[in-house]
């Protein structure tokens, strides 16, 4: 298939090694070209990752030779089939990427890797009959999920179409309703956000707040570390969108906001709910 991802960031980049490693062509396209080198140092590493794990049928350079990438989106491929955005989470954004890939790629199946904004919304000016949400997880080579998220005008076929991708590329795939937060954040941020509420009650520390998931539940990482996984604005930023959907008992914490306004966003900073 010649397949396109838009943004290559660390979802973007999880994106196009999956694409890269299931045999497609892949065209990753990110603004300017810093941005572009940066993206492709991204897809690169987490190949070297996965092949010194055994992980990759063939070796990266092989892989990386079906690899393009671009820094404007009139560069997209107009073959392609599938066409999946991985930009920051705004609906303005995400409605002008995949307005130009509509144009530029008049085939292509649209999704969008969004975590929680409403698809229905993403599609009022699009081709909306070939959009559909397509969330991966972070590790994305790793996890074995993608919510395949659709609203009411999305073409049956197109929904088929990209389970099928999806399940070839060895994901499990569960299908939802549009609905603010679908299955998987609304539940993912209810606990986080509890986790930080009762940090702020001094109900446990942060280390033993997680290793009860952990060793209680079987999580691989406690909810506080993936929050810091994750980015807290990127979390700051979904439990703020459900609390105006949802209404209040997806209310932010103080904590949390406290912690984005001074920079301590997670792993990615250098601090979050713990030092990285
Ligand atoms: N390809 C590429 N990278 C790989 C890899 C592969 N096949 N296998 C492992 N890696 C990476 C890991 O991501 C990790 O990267 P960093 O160096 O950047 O940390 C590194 O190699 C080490 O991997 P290990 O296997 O040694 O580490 P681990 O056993 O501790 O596993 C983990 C790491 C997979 C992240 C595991 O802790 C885990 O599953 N955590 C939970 C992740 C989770 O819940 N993700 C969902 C987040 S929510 C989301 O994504 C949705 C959203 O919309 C916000």
């Amino acid at each position: 298939m010649i397949a396109a991802v838009i943004g290559g960031g660390t979802m973007g980049a999880g994106i196009a090694h999956l694409l890269l490693a299931g045999g497609h062509d892949v065209t990753v396209a990110e603004a300017g070209a810093d941005r572009a080198e940066v993206a492709l140092g991204a897809v690169r590493r987490s190949l070297g990752k996965a092949a010194g794990r055994g992980r990759l049928a063939a070796p990266p350079e092989e892989l990386l030779t079906r690899l393009v990438v671009v820094d404007d989106l009139a560069a997209l491929p107009p073959a392609a089939e599938l066409v999946v955005e991985a930009v920051p989470e705004r609906v303005d954004l995400k409605r002008t990427v995949l307005g130009q890939a509509a144009s530029v790629c008049p085939t292509a199946v649209l999704a969008s890797n969004t975590s929680s904004l409403s698809i229905t919304e993403l599609a009022e000016g699009l081709p909306g009959d070939r959009l559909v949400g397509m969330h991966f997880f972070n590790p994305v080579p790793v996890q074995e999920l993608v919510e395949l998220v659709h609203h009411a005008g999305v073409a049956p076929e197109v929904v088929a179409r990209v389970r099928g991708w999806a399940e070839a590329l060895g994901k499990t795939v569960i299908e939802v309703r549009d609905s603010p937060g679908f299955a998987t954040s609304r539940l993912g941020v209810a606990v986080g956000m509890e986790a930080i509420r009762m940090l702020e009650e001094g109900v446990a520390a942060a280390e033993d707040v997680d290793t009860g998931m952990r060793l209680g539940y079987g999580w691989p990482m406690g909810p506080l570390r993936l929050t810091d996984l994750v980015g807290l604005d990127v979390r700051l930023a979904i439990a703020e969108h459900l609390a105006a959907e949802l209404g209040p008992r997806f209310e932010p914490p103080a904590l949390l906001r406290d912690k984005v306004a001074r920079g301590e966003l997670g792993r990615k900073s250098g601090q979050g709910f713990f030092t990285w």
